[in-house]
């Protein structure tokens, strides 16, 4: 059976800028991400720029990538940048505690980011350590970082191979401060963020963009408390959710041995973030209701149990038709909040939680969730533009999700996308969507990403199972578009 589904697209009807920081990403020393995944050293059979990989690295250069987060998440409060700098023969062998204890040799440092940053033209947004770092070591990374005239720090990171400072906006005091990062109350965490960030210097002309570590899914005392104490001494406030079908503690669920049931509370979870950023908004509006402040969604993404086999420490998972989904379903909401939503940066880039890339020794492969970022690369810094869906609900366990999940945009050139998803696993919709505010259309083109099973997904053996086509629309003799939503897709279209 097919259901009905009409999207009304007012072209003309724009709603602000859809920022393409919020396609951004995340890059943690954390099991196989850094080290494998991204960085595999100059020494290396695997052919490398720098030690960067050159497979990974041409891969999400199609991405576009924004803007990259590092070093962690929990890794950045536990994290001594000045370990990382120099020589590799002195620096410092760390034990991960958060990560499966492993030791972390410092062989990838902030030379190293930059670097990747420069090869994949993305901007850097660094987190620095509160939680186990001092006021005096965060300060001085920056003026390492971005001063350019004669300093200690300056000389030294000269002296280490850079003249020139980089440039840097992104800045994070912190990391989950409430948690990891120090099992802090906001009160405390909120004092310490005003603390350290006055020692966050602009050096030369550089502005920082300074973000607070913030909130943990539903917990607004957290941003009510660093709005009131700190709002006007900071650029954005953070904000981690992730979607798990089961329980954090009890057991995630797995990546690829899930029921329809599973499937169907996934995305729910995965809509959740609506009502978060709606939430934690309002919060923030009471602060700041010129929309100032950011709110930076640093950590997204499906959490499942680890791949059996694989140490429990290193979050490496397999990556379905359904991650492809969520990865949507999140898109279409940042898009909804982009007065209020600045960035955000999916977990993470390689090998670990939603990855874009999962790696074994000199292979890799796209995951689905890739495919989406390479889709909906067309909205960034793209002119939302108003939408309605009139959908049918797509019930499961007595509950409802709408089926249909859409957005639009218009770009410079006046290229109109309109991307959607189908939630249902089972049932596929025709949809029907009406244009207005638009002129002639010259040509209409659309791909889909989409699958005959729940659990679909690229192996090493099959690396292009689930992988965009070319889908079929069909412009009626009034001008409106009609195509098959099937079951479990994801379909972006482009309008000349
Ligand atoms: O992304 C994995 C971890 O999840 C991060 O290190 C931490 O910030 C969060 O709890």
């Amino acid at each position: 059976t097919t259901g009905t589904t009409q999207l009304i697209v007012n072209a003309d009807l724009t709603k602000g800028t859809i920022s393409k920081h919020i396609y951004g990403h995340f890059a943690e020393h954390l099991g196989r991400c850094i080290y494998e995944g991204l960085w595999v050293g100059p020494e290396s059979p695997i052919p490398n720029t720098d030690g960067i990989r050159n497979d990974v690295l041409a891969a999400l250069k199609k991405l576009n990538i924004p803007v990259l987060r590092w070093p962690g998440g929990c890794f950045a409060d536990e994290y001594h940048w000045k370990d990382g700098v120099g020589p590799n023969e002195n620096r410092k062998r760390m034990v991960n505690t958060h990560w499966g204890g492993v030791v972390e040799n410092n062989h990838f440092g902030t030379h190293e980011f930059m670097r990747l940053c420069e090869l994949l033209e993305c901007e850097p947004y660094i987190c620095g350590n509160v939680g186990s770092g001092t006021v005096q070591e965060m300060s001085e990374w920056v003026e390492y970082m971005t001063f350019g005239g004669e300093s200690p720090m300056s000389n030294w990171r000269q002296k280490n191979g850079r003249t020139e400072p980089w440039e840097l906006t992104y800045f994070g005091v912190g990391n989950e401060n409430w948690g990891c990062g120090g099992n802090m109350r906001p009160e405390y965490y909120a004092d310490l963020y005003r603390r350290y960030q006055t020692y966050v210097r602009n050096y030369d002309g550089n502005k920082l963009y300074k973000i607070a570590g913030g909130a943990n899914i539903d917990d607004y005392k957290w941003t009510e408390v660093l709005m009131r104490e700190a709002g006007t001494m900071m650029d954005g406030l953070s904000l981690h959710y992730y979607t798990i079908p089961g329980d954090f503690w009890l057991g995630k669920g797995s990546a690829l041995d899930f029921t329809e049931d599973e499937w169907f509370i996934t995305l729910k979870r995965a809509l959740h973030m609506d009502e978060l950023i709606t939430k934690h908004g309002q919060i923030m509006d009471q602060y700041d209701p010129e929309k100032r402040v950011g709110l930076i969604v640093d950590e997204w993404g499906t959490w499942f149990d680890v791949e059996p086999g694989t140490n429990p420490g290193f979050l490496y998972q397999q990556n379905s038709i359904r991650d492809a989904l969520v990865a949507a379903v999140h898109f279409n909401i940042f898009h909804n909040h982009n007065d209020r939503v600045h960035m955000a940066n999916i977990a993470q880039m390689v090998n670990v939680l939603q990855a874009m890339i999962l790696t074994e020794g000199d292979r890799f492969i796209l995951t689905p969730t890739y495919h989406v970022f390479e889709m909906y690369s067309v909205h960034q810094d793209a002119e939302r533009v108003e939408l309605a869906a009139h959908t049918r609900d797509y019930v499961a366990k007595d509950e409802a999700i709408p089926a249909v999940n859409a957005t639009a945009s218009r770009n410079a050139e006046g290229v109109l996308h309109i991307s959607l998803c189908q939630l249902d696993h089972e049932q596929g919709d025709t949809v029907e969507i009406d244009l207005r505010g638009i002129g002639a259309i010259s040509g209409v083109s659309a791909r889909i990403l989409t699958a005959d099973h729940l659990n679909a997904h690229n192996t090493f053996e099959q690396p292009d199972l689930v992988s965009p086509q070319d889908h079929d629309v069909t412009v009626t003799e009034d001008g409106k578009l009609v195509l098959d939503v099937p079951a479990m897709s994801v379909i972006t279209i482009a309008v000349r």
